[in-house]
């Protein structure tokens, strides 16, 4: 089998990776990838962009591509899956209208509603009702959560320390800092507790979740400074025990596909619960997303026995059932990544990275993110550069072998956290 990866981060990478370890899958290509996916062997680069879907359905014809596997939400929110498979192509993802699950918060909140599943209480106000949208948060109180409810790049959040501060997220929101995206705001009740990221596939018929994994999204160690997409994950976490893993399903999965369907939406592919789990042990979605989570995939695909490529078909063919339940590896996975200096703020570009080899040679698996080829040397050129991934039999082996990897990577301005993984090592 042909596969066509749309994407060029860590995820996609990982995705790439855990294709090309299946026995049927013949070849990858990376819609338009970065150097690691390059430097793979059966794995190919092109020069096409994720919202090229001319482009990317123009090679998929003249190629045999069987399968089309979509990384991001942004071409998923722009009808990528409705575009190809007008064209005969099967294609692994949400249709338009199901990646509203990620790209309108407040959809995503209403459907949550009307689904009975536990969310933040919230309120949604559009730009004309600013001072309205000011009124809900004086009387609320901080902390507050202002979110954009558009795509903004994983920007569009803001935990509100104070209320001066809920207002001025508003009034930035408004004002077009994330273009259309911020014309609507959703301001929510702030959460306390820890994360949980569940990965769904679903056929539209059946979901079923992949192992939970824990996200850092902070840029600091501790938990502390500005969110980011991400500085590490580690699978499975035992924050959701076997039991929050059944009330997840019951509660959380099945009634979502179910309103989908509901109204109207065959969803297909990968449903994201990002979850917050109160102390008390009771569970709240904060967010939806259409799509793998990064760096959580690069965690997860690693411990996953079922061949990635035949449950991706299944998805497409709602043939889903006849492969449960997903088999994975009984060990542990984390990933860490290696970030630009200043990132998540400004952050300079095209450093030399070296110590790639020494780092695979450990046993542990570098995925690229912000990389990309510059004639002898691979560069930085992104903000996220490296996810190292590597699995042992406990969390504590699985990070000792990812921090060994690390250690053997250099460029300039390289930042890390070196506590990803605290919750299940101390
Ligand atoms: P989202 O994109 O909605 O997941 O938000 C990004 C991050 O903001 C989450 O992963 C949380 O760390 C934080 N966050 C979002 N909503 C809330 C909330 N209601 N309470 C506390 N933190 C939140
Ligand atoms: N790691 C968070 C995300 O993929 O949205």
């Amino acid at each position: 089998m042909k596969v066509l990866v749309v994407g060029n981060g860590g995820r996609e990478h990982a995705l790439a990776w855990k294709l090309l370890n299946s026995p049927q899958v013949e070849q990858v290509f990376c819609a338009p990838g970065n150097a690691g996916t390059a430097a793979m062997a059966g794995c190919q680069n092109l020069p096409l962009a994720v919202d090229d879907f001319a482009g990317i359905r123009d090679f998929a014809l003249a190629n045999g591509i069987e399968l089309v596997v979509v990384g991001p939400e942004l071409p998923l929110s722009l009808g990528i899956v409705d575009y190809l498979r007008a064209n005969q192509i099967m294609v692994f993802g949400p249709n338009q209208a199901g990646a509203q699950l990620e790209a309108s918060k407040s959809w995503a909140k209403a459907l949550m509603v009307e689904a009975g599943i536990p969310t933040a209480a919230s309120a949604t106000f559009t730009r004309e009702e600013a001072a309205q949208a000011k009124a809900y948060v004086q009387q609320q109180g901080a902390p507050v959560v202002v979110k954009a409810d558009g795509l903004a790049a994983g920007k569009g959040v803001c935990v509100a320390r104070t209320v001066a501060e809920a207002e001025e997220a508003i009034e930035s929101s408004f004002s077009g800092q994330f273009g259309a995206a911020g014309n609507i705001v959703v301001i929510e009740e702030f959460l306390t507790g820890q994360e949980a990221s569940i990965l769904a596939l679903t056929d539209g018929e059946v979901i079923a979740p992949l192992l939970p994994a824990q996200d850092h999204k902070a840029i600091g160690e501790g938990d502390t400074g500005p969110n980011t997409g991400g500085m590490g994950a580690y699978a499975p976490t035992p924050v959701i025990t076997p039991e929050l893993m059944t009330q997840v399903q019951t509660e959380i999965l099945e009634p979502t596909l179910a309103t989908l369907r509901r109204r109207g939406i065959d969803y297909t592919g990968v449903i994201y619960a990002g979850l917050m789990i109160s102390p008390t042990g009771e569970i709240k979605v904060l967010e939806f997303n259409c799509r793998f989570g990064d760096p959580e995939t690069q965690a997860i695909l690693p411990l996953l026995e079922t061949p990635l490529d035949e449950l991706m078909v299944a998805c497409c063919s709602k043939s889903l059932a006849q492969l449960l339940p997903i088999r994975f590896l009984p060990e542990a996975a984390a990933c860490v990544v290696m970030a630009a200096g200043g990132y998540p703020g400004d952050y300079e570009k095209g450093k030399i990275i070296t110590g790639l080899e020494a780092a695979n040679a450990t046993g542990a698996q570098v995925f690229h993110a912000g990389t990309q080829l510059q004639g002898e040397n691979i560069v930085t050129s992104g903000g996220r550069v490296l996810g190292v991934t590597a699995t042992g039999a406990t969390f504590a082996e699985a990070l000792r072998r990812a921090y060994a990897a690390v250690d053997c990577i250099h460029f300039d301005g390289a930042y890390y956290r070196r506590d990803i993984g605290y919750r299940v090592t101390t």
